[in-house]
């Protein structure tokens, strides 16, 4: 691996499930949707897409990241797009992407490109697309996962970063939350009801007797706040329950969302999720 331009992410055994669920997830979609016949355009859209290749943490070999994967699909998407931050990693993109036409790399912020990109994904334009929107963090804006929800033309993996949140915005002492994190979890989230939805009353007063004492939800309870936004406010039709996805001392990193507005999908994906987590 020395040479590579970059230092490849070390990925752990619950990234490689969610690279292989989104990969089997992929094949079932492009033979499902490839029945309707070819004035069906499917794209893939890989929101915060890496390099294509990453170190796993379980064995020391490279290991095909998430475009890597979603090339080697059949039958075959129609379009791809890779976005990512990184320029070393595009820049090793245009290797894997080995002279492909059809497949598009940006390099720079996925929020603006996205929001021009997926408004083109029309329904009565015979288009469909799977987007996975994979970031370490906070680093995804809402309008992107709105819009996707009010398309009716996208099916979402979506990585929601309960980590990060816990980490940095759902502190024990919310007095050293700051503001840059707040604004981040905002844009995220959409709006400020994650205080609600974090925070509830106990119901005893609090030292400071003018102020309710709050107690801070559990991870299930966060994530299951959001995936109700995911279906009220985006307008997702299917949003099965969320994939915990843990590190090795058992912790949830994430949770993986799906969410679409096809019966199909949310079928395959409750059953591989089932799987999933029978085997933690
Ligand atoms: C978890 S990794 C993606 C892994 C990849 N989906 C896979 O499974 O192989 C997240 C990637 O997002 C990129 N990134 C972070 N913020 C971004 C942003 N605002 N726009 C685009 N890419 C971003 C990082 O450079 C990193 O490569």
């Amino acid at each position: 691996m020395s040479d590579l331009p970059f230092q490849p992410d070390e990925i752990g055994y619950w990234s490689e499930l969610k690279l292989e669920i989104v990969e089997k997830y992929g094949h079932g979609y492009t033979n499902a949707f490839n029945k309707l016949g070819a004035r069906l355009k499917k794209y893939y859209i890989d929101g915060f897409s890496g390099a294509g290749i990453h170190l796993s943490k379980r064995t020391g070999e490279p290991i095909d990241g998430s475009p890597a994967r979603a090339l080697r699909i059949t039958p075959p998407f129609n379009y791809f797009h890779f976005i990512d931050m990184n320029a070393d990693k595009t820049a090793y993109l245009e290797k894997v992407r080995d002279g492909r036409a059809n497949v598009e790399i940006h390099t720079g912020d996925t929020n603006p490109y996205l929001k021009q990109l997926l408004p083109t994904i029309k329904y009565g334009d015979y288009k469909r697309a799977l987007c996975l929107l994979d970031p370490y963090g906070l680093d995804l804006d809402w309008e992107v996962m709105r819009i996707s929800g009010q398309l009716k033309t996208v099916d979402m993996f979506l990585n929601f970063p309960i980590m990060d949140i816990n980490r940095n915005v759902l502190r024990h002492d919310r007095s050293k939350v700051a503001p840059e994190d707040i604004e981040r979890m905002n844009r995220f989230w959409g709006d400020e009801s994650w205080r609600a939805a974090a925070y509830v009353e106990s119901g005893q007063a609090s030292m400071f007797d003018f102020e309710p004492e709050k107690l801070k939800q559990d991870n299930p309870a966060i994530a299951a706040a959001f995936r109700e936004r995911l279906q009220k406010v985006a307008g997702f039709k299917y949003v099965p329950q969320p994939l915990p996805m843990r590190n090795k001392n058992n912790a949830v990193l994430y949770y993986l969302f799906f969410a679409s507005a096809n019966d199909t999908g949310r079928k395959i994906v409750e059953d591989t999720f089932k799987r999933y987590r029978l085997n933690i």
